[in-house]
This record gives structure tokens, sequence and C-alpha cells, in this order.
């Protein structure tokens, strides 16, 4: 009897689908195997009732479609493709995990997400003139579900997709790859990561421009213009307009001269006064899963900037029980936290020091709690960002001053100090509510989404209203006009009694 000495390596996936679409997705794997420059052969097994993946460099894999062993636990119509590496180095089995979860979104998938968004989806019917047909767009939004519907109504509003770049943030959503394969397979769109994006601007400006068109940026997080005016000056000319949707991208253009409309769903009263309540609870929640066995009522927490998130995830916390102190480097912030109750301090050191929170949520956009601090957490602390990439702390002093660094797999990472206490970086200091999660829900971002294509319209569309530079009062106006907001109150809003009966209008 032969010893096996390395065991089998097994992903899976499943998706929702009718068993043709499942049969379908899988063939295209297979056919996609068929054509990778790593594989030598794939085969039917009968006997085993799967493919055989025979690598070029003698390395094995097997994949198989299969039905998940307990339905009442998935949802209905899951199917799963198990994929097997058998043998071979460490290169091959990152090639043929890459190319299996590298899947398509099913037609019911697709049907499912598209219904529910339905602000987003529908916009394309209130300008049937197809007002972006004659421009290309760069997007840098989140790699998520909600995201495809946007772009599929982008595609309906008259972009040509060959005319759209993608750059991916490269975060840890719960279905990124799942996402960017639909983006490429289903939709023939370009995808960059965000570690190439000049390379990816320069692609796409030279793409676009060669086809006669100007492109409009949708971003979030100030990934594209700052690069452009800074290390791509000779391009700035190609964009016609932003549409930008977090406030750490306006952060990131401030101190350039805007030499084109940007449309500020950022800062809009739509996205302040709705959406950040929603991300604050999407964080809190996305914590608790990634914490199960804890327990944190009655138990102190920190939160760190008391802006519009900030303060949505002090009140989130604080109706979970917990006591909440809150800093803010801003004084009237900082009143305005005492003001709703919360515990304050001028000092970030002695706050933490006295308040001994086991939970600390930064929310203040940049880096804003260091080792100084960390070393006066009690044991068994943990701090969770919900600001852009990992910025919010201070991981190298964190690193520099442990005695061991330990990456816990999805929880994130573990930092031990000399004195032998140990604290957790949550989602490894990423935005928390997007770590293996997909943060709101699609009903809930519906109107975000809804607002970033009305804003591409409106650039595209110019006018007086937008100029140059910031456009805020213009920006509430647009987005007021277009409805959208009154659609998202028909819809979520309180019932409307008629004479006939009474119901949601
Ligand atoms: N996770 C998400 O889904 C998501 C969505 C949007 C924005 N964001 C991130 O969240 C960040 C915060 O967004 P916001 O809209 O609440 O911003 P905001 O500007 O309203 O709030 C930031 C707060 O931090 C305070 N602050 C600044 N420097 C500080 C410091 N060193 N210490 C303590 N407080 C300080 C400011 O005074 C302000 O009150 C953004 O910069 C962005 O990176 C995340």
């Amino acid at each position: 009897m032969s010893l096996c000495l390395e065991s089998p390596v097994v992903h899976s996936v499943d998706f929702v689908g009718r068993k043709t679409e499942a049969q379908q997705l899988t063939e295209m794997l297979v056919e996609r195997l068929r054509a990778a420059p790593f594989v030598r052969e794939v085969c039917f097994d009968d006997e085993q009732g799967s493919w055989v993946c025979t690598l070029a460099n003698g390395g094995r894999g097997r994949l198989a479609l299969a039905a998940p062993a307990d339905p009442a636990a998935v949802a209905d119509r899951t199917h799963r493709i198990v994929a097997t590496f058998e043998k071979g180095n460490l290169r091959d089995r990152t090639s043929f995990f890459q190319a299996v979860t590298h899947l398509p979104f099913t037609d019911s998938e697709m049907t499912a997400v598209t219904s529910e968004l339905p602000l987003t989806s529908t916009l394309p019917e209130r300008w049937p003139d197809k007002p972006l047909a004659d421009v290309g767009l760069v997007l840098t939004i989140h790699h998520m579900r909600d995201f495809l519907v946007l772009v599929n109504s982008l595609v309906e509003l008259g972009v040509d997709p060959a005319h759209m770049t993608v750059i991916d943030k490269e975060y840890q959503y719960a279905n990124s790859r799942r996402v960017d394969a639909h983006l490429v397979q289903r939709l023939g769109i370009t995808v960059w990561r965000y570690r190439d994006l000049r390379a990816g601007l320069e692609d796409h400006v030279s793409r676009v421009t060669a086809a006669g068109k100007r492109s409009i940026v949708m971003d979030d997080g100030g990934y594209v213009l700052p690069m452009v005016l800074r290390e791509l000056p000779e391009s700035a000319g190609h964009f016609i307009g932003l549409v930008e949707q977090t406030t750490s991208g306006i952060r990131k253009l401030a101190g350039f001269g805007l030499p084109l409309p940007l449309f500020s769903v950022a800062e809009s009263d739509m996205k302040g006064m709705i959406e950040s309540y929603g991300i604050a609870d999407a964080a809190v929640r996305n914590t608790l899963r990634l914490l199960p066995d804890e327990k944190f009522e009655g138990q102190a927490a920190l939160v760190l900037g008391f802006g519009r998130i900030g303060r949505e995830v002090a009140r989130v916390l604080d109706s979970r029980r917990m006591r909440v102190a809150v800093f803010d480097a801003d004084i009237t912030r900082l009143v305005a936290a005492h003001e709703e109750g919360f515990l304050t301090g001028r000092s970030l050191t002695e706050l933490v020091d006295s308040h001994q929170p086991r939970l600390v949520i930064g929310c203040v956009g940049s880096r804003s709690f260091g080792l100084e601090q960390a070393r006066l957490l009690p044991p068994r602390s943990f701090l969770v960002s919900t600001t852009s990439r990992n910025y919010e702390f201070a991981l190298d002093e964190l690193r520099e001053g442990s005695t061991a660094v330990t990456d816990r797999g999805v929880l994130g990472t573990s930092y031990l100090f000399p004195d032998g206490s140990e604290i957790v970086v949550v989602g490894h200091g990423m935005p928390i509510n997007f770590h293996f999660a997909e943060s709101l829900s699609n009903r809930y971002v519906d109107l975000v989404m809804a607002g970033l294509a009305v804003g591409a319209v409106a650039v595209a569309q110019g006018g007086e209203r937008l100029q140059p530079g910031h456009n805020l009062a213009a920006t509430n106006e647009i987005l007021a006009e277009s409805g959208i907001v009154d659609a998202y109150y028909q819809l979520y809003g309180p019932a409307i009694t008629t004479a006939t009966g009474s119901g949601h209008g």
C-alpha cells in the first residue's frame, strides 16, 4: 500500500440555478480549464463521475458537479462544484483553484439580485435615449453583486462594455471571484487590479481615446483622479467628470485644483442621512459574525471618530448594550458625542486607559490608534476598522511592538505583546463590513448605486449646473430631481392608505 504524504486540497463553490444552468456553467468551466496553459488535458472519469485535469507539470486536479448533502441547510436549487487538487506544486494548485473559483453567476442568480435593486435596474427606463453612448467609464466600485446590477444598467444606458474598465480593489468580499468572472466572461469588461492601477488607467485611456470618446470616473475612495493628476497629467483632459461615492475619496482630492466637475454622491444628503446607519449596522453585524463566541453586552467599547459613520456605530453598539466611549480629535464632535450621552475624553490614551475597551471600532478614515494605546487594552480585545483599506490602525507599530504576530485566518491577525497580552485586529484591519461579506443588503444599497448612475448621466449630459470643482448643491438637486429617493420611500416608507384599502404605494 502506498502512503499518501500530502492530503488532497479541496475547494467548493455553491451556486443557485436550474439543472440546465448548473450543467452549462460546469461545461464552460471545463472548457476554460482545457484552454488554460497550465492544463494538459481534461477527461471525464465515468467511474468517479468527475473530470480529471492533468496539469502540464504532471500535477492533477479533479472537478465534480455535486449536490449538497443537506439540502435543508442551503438555498433552494443550490448546486456545488467540488474541486480537489490531488497532486502537484503550489503554483499549479493556485492556478487550478483560481480557475475554478472564477465562476460567473447564473441567470437565476442575476435575476434574483436584479429584483433586489429595483431603483438601479429600472433607471434605463427613465433615459431610453442612451445618454452614456458617447462615453467610456472607469469604475472602482466594490466587487459585490450589487455592482453587477449597476453595470448592467450602465450598459443599458448606452456605455459600450469595451469602453469600460473596472479596477478591482482586491478586498476579500464574499463573492469577489464570481463578480470578477461575471464582469470578464459574461459582460466582456476589462478588469485591472488595484496594484496595477496606473497600467489599467493607461490602457483605458488609449482604448477609449482610439474609439473617439472621453471618459467619466465612477470612484469609491479617490483612487483614480489623484493618480491621473499626479502621475498621468497628460491624460487629465481625457476625463470629463468624476462621480465619487465616499468621503475618503473627497479627502484625497483636497489640494488638487479639480479640472472637471465632481458629482459628490459621497457628500450628498441622501448618502449621509440614509446610508451611514446601514454601514454601521453591517460593520457591527459582521464583527459579531466573526466573533460568535464572544459576549459584548455590558462590556466597554470605544469608537474612534464621531463623524457620519462613527456616530451610527456608537449608537448601534449602545443599542447592543455595550458601554460606549467616543474619541474624536475635533472638539465640536467630541462635545456632540458627550451630549448624546457617550463617555468622552480629550486624550485618547487616557480614555483607553480608564475605559478599558474590549472592542475598538475605528471610523476616522486615517491612522488614529497606535501601539501606545493598544498596549493599554485589556486582554482578548479586538480592533475593528470601517475605514477604506487598512489605514486606521498603526499596524506597522503593532508589529514592531509584538513578540509574535499570528495570522488567524478569516478572523484577522493577532499581536502578542511582551507582557503576554494579545489583541486581535479583526479582518486584518480592512473595512469590516466587506470582509468575506457584502456590507449592506442589496435593497439598502440600491439607493446609492442608483445615485451613482444618476451622477454619470448628469455628467455625460453636461449642462450649466455641473462646473469644474465640487458641486454639492447641484448634486443634491439632481439626485432629488431624479426621483430615486421618492421611489425608495414608496418602496420602504409608510403604508399608503387608499379609499379601497391599504398597502405600500
Ligand atoms: N466601510 C464602508 O463601507 C465605508 C463607507 C464610507 C466611508 N468609509 C470610511 O469611513 C471613513 C469615515 O467616514 P465618515 O463619513 O464617517 O467621515 P467623517 O469625516 O464624517 O468622520 C470622520 C471623523 O473622524 C474625526 N477625526 C479625524 N481625525 C481624527 C483622529 N486622528 N482621531 C480621532 N478622530 C479623528 C473627524 O473629526 C470626524 O468627526 C471614511 O474616511 C472612509 O475611509 C467606509
